[in-house]
């Protein structure tokens, strides 16, 4: 019989730990429903010790969700594990994952505790964090690394005070598929009440092995695999969730596991995440490529053409590439458009916001005449950042490129609502815009990414812009979308200065 591969997401907590990644909570609540719409079985929604913002984040994920359980992560600190417990307390299903180092550059180095330290805490925690939940998950930080023989006796010690789940990390991609895979093994087989817990992995891609490191573990016994969207992490990332998921499906003449995910929800998922944190997916991307399915060379296409398997190991519509339908036209009325939103899980929070919502739409429509899923979840988050405190506005702008000309843009902002214009010249009409905003508001941010994403085919597709800002330590992502995108990347450029400003006066609030 077919054994459950459960399947961990976390790229709303070390996914954002992705310089620049960092999500609202509205983001990730948004991102929390698509994991949910897939089947993911636990959700790491974040670090709530970390920040207010992270608290936040977490709890407002944890009373959304209904079908997976949420999960926060804490360190082995009882301060930790009290947010941790209050953040999951309106958790459908809640679970808390402490953690602590038990590598001996880590505990020497990092904590400079020893090795019997580091066994009381670890036990400490996890017997705090039953306080608050049956469903508790410890890790050994930097597992990969540690002496084998105390990672079986803190295992043991962990399981005894009440941990359900032990995660095996490879915190710093160093392992390879065969020797990770083995030390699953010795701990499965040397740990003496293994079988009272599940073994889970958790592998960053540092040498490009985070998939292969989690395969290997579970052809090894692991049962629970920590994965994120499109491979998001901490410096390489970690195990890409649609990797791992279509790996054990399509090989299930070797594993004797499967997950229970909707792979028709991976691509959708995909390029939620990728717009959210403006990290485009690289075209040649296993499963959610722009290429991953395209055929060039005439050979492949012959034989696709004849019979798809010579070439095709997996249908694109299985992973959710054939969603790219058309839903909505420019006829189509308010309800066929709720009922949409409501079909992909979008809830907007009031009338009012659903009233505006409809009016961009058909804005949209008049534009460009199909709207696809694609374009709705853009519309959204559009509308949401348009719901978000505007410091500055736009109120038009205007800009010129010619063959032989210098580009020029003039734009017209209004901040706290008095309108200023500006006008400048500069390489592309994108970098006119900005330069002129700039001699408008003068923010002094760094511009430290711009990118721009085709959300569905065609030339009368909208543009998704992403840029990030910095400044004073601060980073910040702002979005916009449009079917024109000099216009989408002067919304974003604004969107990232209005929440660079609100940020700012958060922490210096002027009197
Ligand atoms: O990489 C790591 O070790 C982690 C732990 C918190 C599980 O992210
Ligand atoms: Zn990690």
């Amino acid at each position: 019989m077919t054994e459950q591969l459960i399947i961990f997401d976390t790229t709303l907590r070390d996914g954002e730990q992705s310089p620049g990644a960092s999500m609202t909570r509205e983001e990730k609540v948004r991102i929390a429903k698509q994991l949910e719409r897939m089947r993911v079985n636990i959700i790491e929604a974040g670090f709530p010790a970390a920040s207010q913002g992270d608290f936040d984040a977490v709890k407002a994920v944890a009373n959304v969700i209904q079908d997976s359980t949420v999960c926060a992560l804490a360190r082995a600190l009882e301060k930790d594990i009290v947010r941790a417990g209050e953040a999951i307390q309106g958790a459908h299903a809640g679970r808390i994952h402490t953690f602590i180092a038990t590598s001996p550059i880590h505990m020497e180095k990092k904590l400079r505790m020893t090795p019997a330290q580091v066994l009381e805490h670890a036990v400490k925690a996890v017997k705090w964090a039953r306080q608050y939940t049956d469903d508790v998950e410890f890790s050994p930080e930097d597992a990969g690394r540690s002496d084998p023989d105390f990672l079986c006796r803190v295992l043991e010690a962990v399981i005894d005070a009440g941990a359900a789940t032990l995660n095996i990390p490879d915190t710093v991609g160093y392992n390879l598929p065969e020797q990770f895979g083995a030390l699953i093994h010795t701990l499965r087989e040397r740990v003496p009440n293994a079988d009272k817990a599940v073994f889970s992995v958790h592998c960053h891609n540092d040498l490009g092995l985070a998939v292969a490191n989690s395969l290997s573990a579970v052809l090894n016994g692991a049962r629970q695999v920590e994965c994120t969207i499109n491979g998001l992490g901490e410096r390489a990332g970690n195990a890409a969730l649609e990797e791992i998921v279509m790996t054990v499906r399509t090989r299930q003449d070797i594993f004797t596991c499967d997950s229970g995910i909707d792979t028709t929800q991976i691509v959708p998922a995909s390029r939620l995440v990728s717009g959210v944190t403006g990290f485009a997916v690289q075209p040649n991307k296993a499963i959610v490529g722009a290429n991953a399915f395209a055929h060039e060379s005439g050979i492949h296409q012959d034989g696709v053409l004849k019979s798809r398997e010579t070439y095709e190991i997996m249908r694109a519509e299985d992973v959710g590439w054939s969603a790219n339908k058309m839903v909505l036209g420019k006829h189509s009325g308010r309800n066929a458009f709720r009922t949409r939103l409501a079909e992909l899980g979008i809830e907007l929070p009031s009338e009012e916001a659903l009233n505006s919502a409809f009016a961009r739409f058909k804005g949209l429509a008049d534009k460009k005449h199909e709207i696809f899923d694609e374009d709705l979840h853009a519309l959204v988050s559009d509308e949401a950042a348009a719901h978000e405190p505007e410091h500055y506005k736009l109120v038009s702008l205007r800009v010129c490129s010619e063959t032989g000309e210098i580009p020029h843009a003039a734009v017209v902002v209004a901040e706290s609502g008095v309108e200023r214009a500006a006008e400048s010249d500069g390489g592309g009409p994108v970098d006119a815009a900005f330069k002129a905003i700039e001699a408008l508001v003068d923010s002094g941010a760094e511009l430290q990414l711009y990118s721009v994403n085709n959300i569905t085919s065609g030339t009368d597709a909208q543009g998704e812009v992403t840029v990030r800002l910095a400044k004073g330590g601060r980073i910040v992502n702002g979005q916009g979308a449009d079917t024109d995108i000099v216009i989408a990347s002067v919304k974003a450029y604004l969107h990232g200065l209005n929440r660079l400003h609100s940020k700012l006066e958060r922490a210096h609030p002027q009197v």
